[in-house]
């Protein structure tokens, strides 16, 4: 076994991880600047590994080996694992698939690790774990825009949802998603994919969480989905904000409710927020 020790800016880390899809990686150091981490494979997978890093560095333009060595046998293979801890957002726990959760105050979603967003680290996946309990009821049908692993739409299911469907625009999403769904045990869950456009029926609830950029484009065909509330995330700084609550008012919305988290205690200005919006008709 071997392991390499890589150095990359940490802003780029993550568009890294996502590139270099089913490696483990256990992080050494995490600054502001920039992210040490070490890459475990056997000899024999070693030169694919150095080519997809390299051209991975190449297309970032930047990125450094710092040292390679040979590791002792021993266990290796769950070594990055140790890396990868359940994350409590209260009331839920989001474990990686080979964690077994034994307490029973919180409900366990289980994601899988791989290419797409949703493993519940990020700002604007916990807000909206922490909106849904609130606004959804036994019954209520859902629709996640954007599912990514599934995870809202999981913890849906979980809340008691009667049918809950993730759409996403990018198939490897859509097939995660019909993994996490597996691995949680739950069938009343449809991933597909699709944009808001291509949804013919309504939900009681609506999930988004997006980036601006998408709301933009969707915002029309999402609000026309929903009977009870629209919870969106993904939402960027007061500039931001400010935009999509004049989409929102000059569509008949208003806020019921409104979490904002910061993106790194060091900036409070970089801050997302997120939305329970309903129409304004009572
Ligand atoms: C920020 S991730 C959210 C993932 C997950 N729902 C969560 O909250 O952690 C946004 C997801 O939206 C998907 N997406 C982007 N544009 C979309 C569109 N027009 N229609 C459907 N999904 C879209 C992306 O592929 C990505 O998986």
């Amino acid at each position: 076994m071997k392991r390499f020790v890589y150095k990359l800016p940490t802003e780029l880390f993550e568009i890294f991880a996502v590139e270099l899809n089913g490696y483990g990686f256990e992080i050494l150091e995490r600054n502001e600047k920039e992210t040490i981490f070490a890459i475990y494979v056997e000899e024999s997978e070693e030169q694919a590994l150095k080519d997809a890093v390299n051209e991975i560095f190449k297309d970032l333009g930047a990125g450094e080996l710092l040292k390679e060595e040979l590791i002792p046998e021993e266990n290796w293979t769950d070594k990055w694992k140790e890396d990868i801890k359940p994350i409590e957002v209260s009331p839920f726990i989001i474990l990686p698939e080979w964690e077994i959760y034994e307490g029973d105050k919180l409900i366990p979603i289980k994601i899988r690790i791989g290419m797409a967003f949703g493993t519940g680290l990020h700002a604007t996946t916990q807000m909206v774990l922490k909106l849904l309990p609130k606004y959804i009821s036994k019954g209520d049908t859902v629709l996640d825009v954007g599912t990514g692993t599934g995870i809202l739409a999981i913890a849906s299911a979980k809340l008691g949802a009667s049918k809950v469907k993730g759409i996403d625009i990018d198939e490897t999403a859509v097939e995660e998603c019909k993994v996490n769904c597996w691995e949680n045990e739950e069938e009343n869950i449809e991933c597909v994919k699709a944009i808001p456009k291509d949804i013919k029926e309504k939900f009681d609830i609506v999930l988004a969480n997006l980036e601006m950029k998408i709301f933009r484009e969707t915002f029309k065909d999402i609000i026309r989905l929903f009977n009870k509330y629209l919870i969106i995330s993904g939402i960027f700084k007061h500039t931001e904000k400010e935009e999509i609550l004049k989409m929102a008012k000059d569509s008949n919305l208003k806020v019921v409710d409104e979490l904002s988290k910061p993106e790194d205690e060091e900036k409070p200005n970089d801050i997302w927020f997120a939305f329970v919006l309903k129409y304004d008709d009572d």
